[in-house]
């Protein structure tokens, strides 16, 4: 692997050996990182271990980069298939040495970038909620980690002349470059899963019922009813006993209200509140009834009813138009989530409709009308062999 710190390496290099092994490929990740903090376990979170003027910490990194190859090279030949080293390997130095030592066996780099702020912004403040950082006050460990990021651009230098290497975005799961100049054993199978969207265990909520449900009035932030606050509660009843460490949600306060009760009756959890993820805007048509709507702009209820997919509310949004920002929302679950175990999404009506058909192939014009009820929840598990979907009862 390649790449600058929290560019999503380790989350691939997950992925890559959780799908190999799936296959019965015999894999192994020798981590730096890992092996740093078991051999060096006092401040090597401060960012001038990371320095390249430091001399000493230079040569430690060096010799924990060292043991990982050695270690690599012994289970390749102890019968491994694939090692896969996860670290930065940012400098040609660094790469030219893995190539050395390794010079008996197929090598393929991986170099994960990523170019957008925010989403690097979010995972840097995820990082720094691992114990290594622990014992610095939250705005040193940020200020301490970006350091750490900057010291590694200094001696970062993009893929170019290796020999087989691929250059992708992990966000986006887009190839920019590759470069496959002789035989990489797996790589048409890599290559597949480092582009394809998997998700373990993803539970697909539409928030409780708010008072604008009772009213049938659409978009606005309305709040929970007393109805609604009792499903969040057997919501967060029925997922106690699961671990949810990540709920993502609109920027609106049904969902966010909805998650806190989930939050709150789990041990860690963060709430992610993504605009990417709010309800269709219906521009002119917001905080109005289907009945008046229906009275006061009969054209559009009757122009929405022939093409619901693609009619835009004037000044707001059609699905067709939402397309784009689900998608980018879901690329930063992906991203965010580390490909980790639960991963949990409260929206809305037509938002979750959306997400929904970024996994299961519906028509478009049928899109607009699945079924998006507040007493269930999609149950989605996709990975590289198999798509599974389940509306569940939560009480
Ligand atoms: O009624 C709730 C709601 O989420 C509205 O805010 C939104 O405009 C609507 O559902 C979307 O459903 P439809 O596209 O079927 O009108």
């Amino acid at each position: 692997m390649v790449g600058l710190p929290a560019r999503g390496k380790s989350t691939l290099a997950t992925k890559i050996k959780e799908d190999l092994q799936h296959d019965s490929v015999k894999v192994r990740i020798f981590n730096n990182g890992d092996l740093r903090r078991k051999m060096v376990p006092n401040n090597t979170s401060i960012a001038e271990f990371y320095n390249p003027d430091n001399q000493e910490a230079v040569s430690i990194r060096e010799r924990i980069a060292g043991i990982n190859l050695e270690k690599a090279k012994r289970f390749i030949k102890t019968g491994g298939a694939v090692a896969i080293l996860d670290a930065t390997n940012a400098s040609r130095e660094r790469r030219n040495n893995i190539q050395t030592i390794l010079n008996d066996h197929p090598l393929l780099f991986i170099e994960c970038v990523n170019y957008d702020e925010e989403i690097l912004n979010a995972n840097i403040l995820r990082k720094i909620e691992a114990p290594e950082f622990n014992y610095l006050p939250y705005d040193e460990a940020l200020s301490s980690f970006k350091k750490r990021i900057a010291y590694y651009d200094r001696i970062y230098t993009p893929l170019k002349d290796e020999l087989n290497f691929i250059r992708i975005d992990s966000l986006h799961k887009t190839v920019l470059k590759e470069e496959i100049r002789n035989g990489v054993p797996y790589y048409d199978q890599i290559r597949d899963f480092l582009v394809t969207d998997t998700i373990k265990h993803l539970y697909l909520i539409r928030h409780g019922e708010t008072f604008y449900n009772l009213e049938n009035r659409i978009g606005g932030d309305s709040d929970l009813t007393e109805n609604g606050m009792r499903q969040a509660r057997e919501l967060a009843e029925f997922f106690s006993n699961k671990e949810i460490p990540l709920i993502f949600t609109s920027l609106k306060k049904r969902t966010i209200q909805t998650a806190e009760f989930i939050k709150a009756m789990q041990k860690k959890c963060t709430i992610i509140p993504l605009a990417e993820f709010n309800e269709i805007d219906s521009g002119v048509c917001e905080n109005m009834s289907y009945g008046e709507i229906r009275e006061k702009y009969p054209f559009i209820y009757s122009d929405r009813k022939k093409d619901k997919y693609n009619y835009e509310y004037p000044e707001g949004e059609a699905y067709a138009t939402m397309k784009e920002r689900i998608g980018r929302g879901i690329n930063k679950v992906l991203y965010l989530s580390n490909s980790s175990g639960n991963i949990m999404i409260i929206g809305h009506r037509a938002a979750n409709r959306m997400i929904l058909s970024h996994f299961l192939f519906r028509r478009e014009e049928d899109v607009p009308y699945i079924y998006i009820p507040q007493d269930k929840f999609y149950y989605i598990s996709v990975t590289q062999n198999r798509k599974f979907f389940e509306l569940r009862k939560y009480k």
